[in-house]
């Protein structure tokens, strides 16, 4: 039998539920144990997935059973719990954005360094199969010289939704808006398939939404180090929400995602399996993304990115998704925050 690594969850709000799915669909990976600083809401967690809750965190991260952890407290906690599990030992998947600074990122990828502990960051849309097929046309040279990366997260969250937790819209716990919670996944897919920014302007704003501090809606454009240029248009404030889109041209093709579907796919030269693509990309995999509503997601996304670490654990290979990369993304958008501040361009080394 395959052997499955045994993860507890660190935090049982809203996104636990998707990783104790995954978790429980997962073929080399296993849910033994939560915590929550609300032990009630742990216990309530555990019964509903048959593990076990434990309520004094030292107690979870000294339980020699655990031997990976996912981390799903709000942002601002992220390095709090992930730096005692590394110490700990613990693997550990964390829930995006790494965390609400860069500088407080880097601590959570060092301690996992120090401690030779694998680090994942979570962006489930990576895994899904239109992404992967475009990264194989971006890696394959297809796009001929790329010169346009846009996308487009034209999102809505309600005012209760904001309203529903304290730590949301804060600098301090949520780390930003539009942008750093919900944008990231795409913006993350940007670098993923198009590459590091060279340079980065942007505008941001607070337009419909009362009581937060950060952003519901913001515009940046970006120059790329490969030469092509791009936007980003990020908002909370679109009703009903829509999915998210991805455009990337070059001078041999065009690639539109919507979401885990494929709504453009066309190069000047065409291969046999470009068809086969098109179709099969049309109605996507259904990872639904939650243009409206936060737990309007499926779990698969989770389930394959787990299995990934899990694989990286059991075999000592690299995870596809590490620190390292899901820090791309809070560096880009820490850089829109300080142009939007600054009214000035600011370049990335
Ligand atoms: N990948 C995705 O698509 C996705 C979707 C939603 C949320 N998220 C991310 O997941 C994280 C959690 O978001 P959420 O919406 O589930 O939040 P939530 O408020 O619903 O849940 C957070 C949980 O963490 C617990 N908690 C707070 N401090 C803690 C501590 N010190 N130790 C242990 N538990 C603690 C809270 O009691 C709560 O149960 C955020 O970083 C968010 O960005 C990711």
């Amino acid at each position: 039998m395959e052997k499955k690594v045994k993860f507890g969850i660190i935090g049982t709000g809203a996104i636990a539920a998707m990783h104790a799915k995954a978790l429980e669909a997962s073929t080399n990976a296993e849910l033994v144990a939560v915590f929550d600083k609300l032990t009630e809401r742990a216990a309530k967690f555990a019964e509903e997935y048959n593990v076990r809750a434990i309520n004094d965190f030292n107690v979870f991260l000294a339980d020699t059973e655990i031997e990976a952890v996912t981390v799903a407290t709000p942002t601002g906690i992220h390095g709090m719990v992930a730096l005692p599990a590394a110490k700990s030992g613990k693997h550990i998947l964390c829930e995006k954005p790494l965390d609400v600074t860069l500088k407080k990122t880097d601590a959570i990828i060092d301690a996992c360094e120090d401690n030779n502990v694998v680090l994942g960051a979570v962006f489930q849309s990576r895994f899904s199969t239109a992404v992967q097929e475009t990264k194989k046309a971006v890696d394959a040279g297809r796009f001929g010289k790329m010169v346009l990366a846009n996308t487009q997260i034209h999102w809505f969250r309600s005012q209760e939704y904001y309203d529903s937790a304290t730590w949301r819209g804060t600098w301090a716990l949520d780390g930003g808006g539009a942008l750093m919670n919900q944008s990231i996944h795409n913006i993350d897919l940007l670098l993923y398939l198009n590459g590091d920014p060279a340079e980065v302007f942007a505008y941001t704003d607070t337009l419909t939404h009362t009581g937060i501090e950060v952003e519901d809606n913001a515009v940046a454009v970006v120059k790329f180090k490969n030469g092509s240029l791009g936007t980003i248009e990020a908002s909370t404030s679109c009703a009903p929400g829509f999915p998210r889109r991805l455009e990337l041209s070059g001078s041999k093709g065009t690639v539109m995602l919507e979401d885990d579907c494929i709504k453009n796919w066309t190069f000047v030269e065409e291969l046999p399996e470009d068809e086969a693509i098109r179709e099969a990309g049309l109605t996507g995999e259904n990872m639904k993304s939650g243009s409206g509503d936060p737990m309007a997601i499926d779990y698969e996304g989770h389930k394959r990115q787990i299995q990934d670490l899990a694989q990286a654990i059991i075999s000592g290979k690299k995870t596809k998704l590490s620190g390292r990369e899901g820090r791309r993304a809070v560096q880009l958008i820490c850089g829109i925050y300080e142009s939007a501040k600054t009214g000035k361009p600011v370049k990335f080394d």
